[in-house]
This record gives structure tokens, C-alpha cells and sequence, in this order.
């Protein structure tokens, strides 16, 4: 956790659940004058079950940057809903209430550099406030909480269609690999990664998914092997030093991963370890793909260089989950992330189609798609 989001109080724990029970990542509760964003404490899994509720900006800041809510479109989601807190922060009329919109969405936008879902849904929040004539803030809030939720419903649609597209890379019997998570709970719901594999299990296709542990926060070991069990797909945890190991012993077939910002060219960063695993795989013959929306892409920037990689706190590498496990002062480098260049992926899975081969003439080809008039299956 950072030293900045340690000085923000974390939102209250206001309910718990089973890991049986169907919740959603998030989800705004209550109207948009008087409610709020509940959220799963990710931090907490898989041990305790665990809602929270933000009730301000502030709350919604440290819960993206503690990773309470984690994953590229589930932070877009979850700072969209943020705008709806902030549009009402200020009762007194329309121009303050644009002026503390305003002001939360810079906020937000310092939670994290990478993932440019963030950066999207905070746009696009910005945008319909500017269309607005909403004379009052809680006008505006209401207005804004139509935005938040169109934003949650079309990534819903959105991770289906990926899951859709995904399925028809993958064949019965497979050994299958993923690093860290992109599953339900980076998203609104179903995920990214893990909805290629979702889907494909719901077409019948029998898979072996191998999950990464992925170092230092573990997302892979807490959070893509608790999905993957309470679906019922098979998983293997191994840790992150296991892969190569795996791939030469013929386990895994194909790699399919998800992407916090993908730039023009198909340059992918996600999270850190992911190069490596595009590297092995390219070493074994193994397919490697990457699943994200089209919000997850960068057409600003012309190729990975000019992507932010966050830079996280050391305690995450020295005192993973609050045991010292290295040297007291020792110096420390955690990069959050990493970029995999293009030419080591063989496709990305988009809501619009599959992207192969990766390049910006067929990025843009499909990107540019009216989304809903294609096949599933082309
Ligand atoms: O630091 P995190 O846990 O937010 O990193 C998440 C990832 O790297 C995911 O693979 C990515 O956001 C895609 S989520 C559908």
C-alpha cells in the first residue's frame, strides 16, 4: 500500500458474504443523491469476504490505489461512480457542482498512472457533465449516475463479447496459462482473460488453467484461483518461476492474459511478470494472447515507450503481507507493470473481434468496427 493512501481513512466494512454467493465487484446502491459504491475489499480475499462502501471521493482515491478495486476496467467503473460522489459534493447549483466534479476527477486521475481505463471513464464522465444543463448538483448527480451505470453496463456486454470472440481460440482438453488477474473481479463482471475461459468452459471445452501466483500482491494465487474455483474450471496455482518449467512439460497450449493500456502499434503493458510469460511462450511455440475492450486501448500513444508504469511501494516487495522478507533498508525497485512489444503477440481478443496479426493497420481495422456488426466467430 502506498504512503499516500495509508493517510486516507479506507471506506467502512459494511457487509460480508459468502464465496458461494453471487456479488458483484461493484455496484452503486441506493439513488444518486443520498447512495453509494459498494465495493468487494480485493485486498481482503480469498480469506474474508468483505464489502465496503464508499461514500466519498476520497474513498473511491484509496480504494483504486490500495487495490481494494483492482483491474483495468473495474477502475474505470469504480472512478465513474467516484464522479457521481463528487458531482454532489457541493449542494449549491450548477456551476459548483461542475467545479467539484472537476475537482474529483483530477483527484481521481492521481490514483494510478497506468491502466487507461481510468483515464477513459473519467473523460467520459467529464464530457456528459459538460453536456449537461442539470440546474442543480443533484441534478447533475442524477444525470451522472446514468453515465456510471451505462459505463458498468457496457463493460458487462463488452467482457461477454471478449468471452465469445476468445472460446473459438481455445480446443477442448487444453492446458491453458494466465497472469494475474483479469477476471470478474477486474471487471463489472466475467472479465477479460478469464472470460475466454469462462466461455469456453460453457461451450463444453474441458480446460487446465495454470495460474500464475504473480509477485508481489498476488493476484493470480488470491484472486484468479479463487474465480476459477468457484466456477468449477480446474486451475493449478504455480509460482511466477514455475512457468517455463510448465511450458516444457507440454501443459500449456496457449496463454491468454488481460491489458491495462495497449498502445497504437499493439504494445501491451500489464501487469509486471507478463513480458517474461509472453518471452517463454514465444521460447515453447505457445500461443500468446491478450484479451481487453477497446477502452483499454492507447491510439495516442504510437507504441509502448510512452506508457506511465506505476511505481509501487517497496514494502510490497520487502514485507509482503505484513512478514519482513528481506533485509531491513534494503533498497528495492516494483514496477507495477510492464510492456510486451507487439511482435510477441499473436492476437488480441477485443468485444469487436480478434486482432491478428497485432499491427496498428489491423488495430485500427477492427477498433474502428461499429461494435454488434460482426460475428462472434470471425
Ligand atoms: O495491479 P492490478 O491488480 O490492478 O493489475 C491488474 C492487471 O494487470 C490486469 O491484468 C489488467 O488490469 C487487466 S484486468 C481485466
Amino acid at each position: 500500500m502506498s504512503d499516500l493512501a495509508v493517510r486516507i481513512e479506507p471506506a467502512p466494512e459494511t457487509a460480508r458474504f459468502q464465496p458461494e454467493d453471487d456479488v458483484p465487484t461493484l455496484a452503486w446502491v441506493g439513488d444518486a443523491v443520498a447512495g453509494r459504491l459498494r465495493l468487494i475489499d480485493q485486498t481482503r480475499l480469498p480469506t474474508e469476504c468483505v464489502l465496503i462502501d464508499c461514500s466519498t471521493v476520497s474513498q473511491v482515491w484509496e480504494a483504486i490505489r490500495s487495490l481494494r478495486v483492482r483491474g483495468a476496467p473495474a477502475i474505470g467503473v469504480a472512478a465513474a461512480y467516484g464522479c457521481v460522489l463528487g458531482a454532489r459534493r457541493d449542494r449549491a447549483g450548477g456551476a459548483e457542482a461542475m467545479a467539484a466534479l472537476r475537482a474529483a476527477a483530477d483527484q481521481l486521475r492521481t490514483s494510478r498512472p497506468t491502466a487507461v481505463n481510468l483515464f477513459w471513464a473519467l473523460d467520459r464522465m467529464r464530457a456528459a457533465a459538460e453536456r449537461s444543463a442539470a440546474p442543480t448538483s443533484d441534478d447533475l448527480a442524477r444525470e451522472l449516475l446514468e453515465e456510471a451505470r451505462a459505463i458498468e453496463e457496457e463493460d458487462r456486454r463488452t467482457c461477454r463479447a471478449i468471452g465469445r470472440h476468445g472460446a473459438t481460440l481455445l480446443r477442448d482438453g487444453q492446458g491453458v496459462l494466465t497472469h494475474c488477474n483479469a477476471g470478474g473481479l477486474a471487471t463489472s463482471d466475467y472479465g477479460t482473460a478469464l472470460a475466454v475461459f469462462f466461455a469456453a468452459h460453457e461451450r463444453g471445452l474441458a480446460l487446465r488453467v495454470y495460474a500464475d501466483e504473480t509477485r508481489p500482491l498476488l493476484q493470480g494465487a488470491r484472486l484468479t484461483a479463487w474465480e476459477l474455483a468457484r466456477r468449477g474450471i480446474p486451475v493449478t496455482l504455480i509460482c511466477d518461476s514455475m512457468a517455463a518449467q510448465v511450458m516444457r512439460e507440454g501443459r500449456v497450449r496457449a496463454v491468454v492474459v488481460g491489458a491495462d493500456r495497449i498502445a497504437a502499434n499493439g504494445d501491451t503493458a500489464n501487469k509486471i511478470g507478463t513480458y517474461g510469460v509472453a518471452l517463454l511462450a514465444r521460447a515453447h511455440g505457445i500461443p500468446f494472447y491478450v484479451a481487453a475492450p477497446s477502452s483499454t486501448f492507447d491510439r495516442s500513444l504510437a507504441d509502448g515507450a510512452g506508457i506511465p508504469i506505476e511505481s509501487r511501494d517497496p514494502r510490497e516487495v520487502t514485507h509482503g503481507f505484513g512478514r519482513a522478507t528481506a533485509p531491513e533498508g534494503i533498497e528495492v525497485y516494483n514496477p507495477a507493470f510492464d510492456v510486451t512489444p507487439a511482435g510477441l503477440i499473436d492476437a488480441i481478443i477485443t468485444e469487436r473481434g480478434i486482432v491478428s496479426p497485432v499491427d496498428a493497420d489491423r488495430i485500427a481495422e477492427v477498433l474502428d468496427r461499429p461494435w454488434g456488426t460482426q460475428s462472434a466467430f470471425d
